[in-house]
């Protein structure tokens, strides 16, 4: 199996490692790498080898930093409302994986990086990762299910002061409000993240399925209707003044100026 924009191993313990390789420009979802991640864990799902599986991003840099927003500039509502159906279906697919899905967060987890991670069963970060939903600081909402996924892995207040400061969080806090599950050196991090995915790779792999099934359950009341909700309204920011000048201004690199509209 051979993904334009991903790059795949399998270990001796049935641990696929998955690493989203644009490191240049931080590992950013665009279109090639959603259907790549789309039809990769449809792959993995299907592959009696695989029990486990460890998502990274490539370089030291970044896990991801976001969708790519230059595939932002110029979208009208109706089409980043289908955008951000686009990315919760990607990511429902992952959240929905009968094997155990780990985020090695090794850099930037920002907007999309974050919703991604948020979507992984388990979450480890290296010691200097950061996390955020910067979304508001380009005049949109997250659209990929972070406005779901957050308030239920850290409540809504918290989730309410990442979304709506924009601002970064560090791996240790996120360790502190339940985001991350544990902290790894950077150099450490993959070998960490494959130690535990092998450990749970060694259990009964229908009671590991079924274990998810039944923990999705307990958390998931209502993330069909918020999950719809989220991305009318993530279509909706594309129809103000705001979002065209904030992702304009992204682009030309400079501080955007916000008018309300
Ligand atoms: N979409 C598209 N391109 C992105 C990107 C994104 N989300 N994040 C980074 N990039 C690109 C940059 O445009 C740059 O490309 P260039 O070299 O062709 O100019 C490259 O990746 C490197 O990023 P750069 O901004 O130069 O690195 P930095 O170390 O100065 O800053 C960040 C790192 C993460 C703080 C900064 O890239 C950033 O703010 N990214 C956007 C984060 C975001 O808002 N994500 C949510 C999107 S909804």
């Amino acid at each position: 199996m051979a993904y334009g924009t991903l790059l795949l191993e399998v270990d001796d313990h049935g641990v696929a490692l998955v690493t989203i390789n644009r490191p240049d420009k931080l590992n950013a979802l665009n279109a090639a790498v959603l259907g790549d991640l789309d039809q990769c864990f449809k792959d993995l799902e299907d592959d009696d080898q695989v029990r486990a599986i460890v998502i990274t991003g490539s370089g030291r840099k970044a896990f991801v930093a976001g969708a790519d927003i230059s595939e932002f500039a110029g979208l009208a509502e109706e089409d980043a409302t289908q955008l951000a159906r686009r990315g919760q279906g990607v990511f429902d697919r992952i959240e929905q994986c009968r094997k155990p899905v780990l985020a090695a967060v090794n850099g930037f987890a920002l907007g999309g990086g974050c919703e991604l991670a948020l979507a992984c069963h388990i979450r480890i970060a290296a010691e200097d990762a950061s996390f955020g939903q910067p979304e508001v600081n380009i005049g949109i909402i997250p659209g990929y299910g972070g406005t779901q996924r957050l308030s239920r892995v850290v409540g809504p207040g918290t989730a309410a002061e990442i979304i709506l400061t924009g601002e970064r969080i560090s791996a240790q806090r996120g360790y502190e409000i339940g985001l991350v599950n544990r902290l790894a050196t950077a150099d450490g991090l993959i070998d960490e993240a494959l130690r535990v995915a092998g450990r749970i790779a060694s259990k009964a792999p229908l009671a590991v399925a079924l274990a998810l099934d039944a923990i999705r359950t307990s958390t998931n009341g209502g993330l069909e209707e918020g999950l719809e909700r989220e991305a009318v309204l993530f279509g909706r920011t594309f129809a103000t003044e705001d979002a065209a000048e904030g992702i304009g201004a992204f682009m030309e690199k400079r501080k955007p100026n916000f008018k309300g509209r």
